[in-house]
């Protein structure tokens, strides 16, 4: 019999890039997001948000085609409606990638990120519990690491100096997760995510965002003079390894975190000479000081997750920016 998913965060980035995965390997995908195709435009005014909200319905739209795919609205900071949604489809496995996203957003407003990354995870826990869900597997963030230069993190290490709210609201979910396990057996997975780029990729970080500016010959500002390093992890690299963790049933009966990450970082000089090269136009740059909230390395180590998968897909940085801007120079944004 077809398992049955429910990703939470579809409207997103990873999120539909995994629905489409799972379907294609024969799950039973229920898709659900905050995001509502009637009612999003709640400030036209800002081009960006405009644009955002674009995005994300193009992406719905793109896995909607198939019409396999279920789709269903919840804002999941809403106890009762999250009660209603697993009630309804009663999944046998959950991902939960919904959240406010962004280290930076996070500096400029805190208090955005309490209802989905706080309130809407801890609904989502409380449900997996009270519905018996045998897997349950969320992301968490390369950022519950901090600042350190010492590479590569691995799971075991230290991770008590968030440098963000955002971090912390992780790290808050990792915890959650943990004594939900310690008090009611409730097993969970955490993903730590590494700055994941492609196709349909966020408009808010750095692959799409210098693209944009590359491509509009705006100038691009490196913060930490160029010199910060991340570990980039291809999308489809991203969504294989959550998919073989769910078809390996390795979340059951347990309750940890797991880095999906290359141990392969990139100075961000050379990411923008990789992504110029792509475009075939040359970038023009400002280098400007680490910014509050910034890390100056990123560098998953993924032997655990070798460990539970196997080797997983390495798509190099070349590849990776070439498919992420075909992507761009096709994406119109539709009218809404
Ligand atoms: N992309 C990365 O590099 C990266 C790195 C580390 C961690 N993460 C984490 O992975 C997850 C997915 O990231 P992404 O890049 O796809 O982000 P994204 O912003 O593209 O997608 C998040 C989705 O969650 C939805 N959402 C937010 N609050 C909600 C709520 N209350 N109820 C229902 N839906 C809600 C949003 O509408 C959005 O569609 C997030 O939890 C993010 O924090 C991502």
């Amino acid at each position: 019999m077809k398992r049955k998913v429910l990703i939470t965060g579809a409207a997103g980035f990873i999120g539909s890039h995994l629905a489409c995965k799972l379907h294609s390997m024969n799950f039973e995908v229920i898709a659900c997001d905050k995001f509502n195709f009637r009612n999003h435009f709640f400030d036209v005014g800002d081009t960006n948000h405009l644009k955002l909200q674009r995005l994300r319905q193009d992406r719905l739209a793109n896995l909607l085609k198939n019409q396999l795919i279920e789709y269903q609205v919840c804002d999941l900071s809403d106890r009762s409606l999250v009660q209603q949604l697993f009630k309804r489809n009663q999944p046998d496995v959950v991902v939960h990638l919904a959240a406010q996203a962004g280290v930076r957003h996070s500096v400029q407003a805190p208090m955005d990120f309490v209802n989905s990354n706080l309130v809407g995870f801890a609904n989502v826990l409380d449900a997996c519990k009270e519905f018996g869900i045998a897997e349950f597997l969320y992301a968490s963030s390369s950022s519950v690491y901090g600042a350190r230069s010492e590479a590569p993190f691995k799971e075991t290490d230290r991770t008590d100096k968030p440098e963000s709210f955002y971090a912390a609201t992780k790290m808050a979910n990792e915890a959650m997760a943990l004594a939900y396990h310690a008090q009611y057996k409730t097993p969970s997975l955490g993903l730590r995510f590494f700055t994941v780029y492609g196709p349909w990729g966020r408009l808010d970080m750095a692959p799409i965002l210098f693209a944009q500016k590359i491509k509009l010959r705006q100038p691009l500002q490196l913060f930490g003079n160029g010199l910060l390093k991340r570990d980039f992890t291809y999308v489809d690299d991203t969504v294989y390894a959550i998919s073989k963790l769910i078809e390996l049933e390795i979340g059951k009966n347990k309750s940890e975190v797991v880095n999906i990450g290359h141990s392969n970082p990139v100075q961000v000089t050379d990411f923008v000479n990789e992504l110029s090269e792509c475009l075939k136009i040359d970038p023009i740059v400002q280098f400007a000081p680490m910014q509050i909230s910034d890390v100056p390395l990123t560098c998953a180590s993924d032997e655990k997750l070798v460990k539970w998968i196997g080797q997983w897909p390495n798509t190099s940085l070349k590849v990776g920016l070439r498919e992420m801007t075909n992507w761009l120079e096709q994406w119109q944004p539709s009218n809404s």
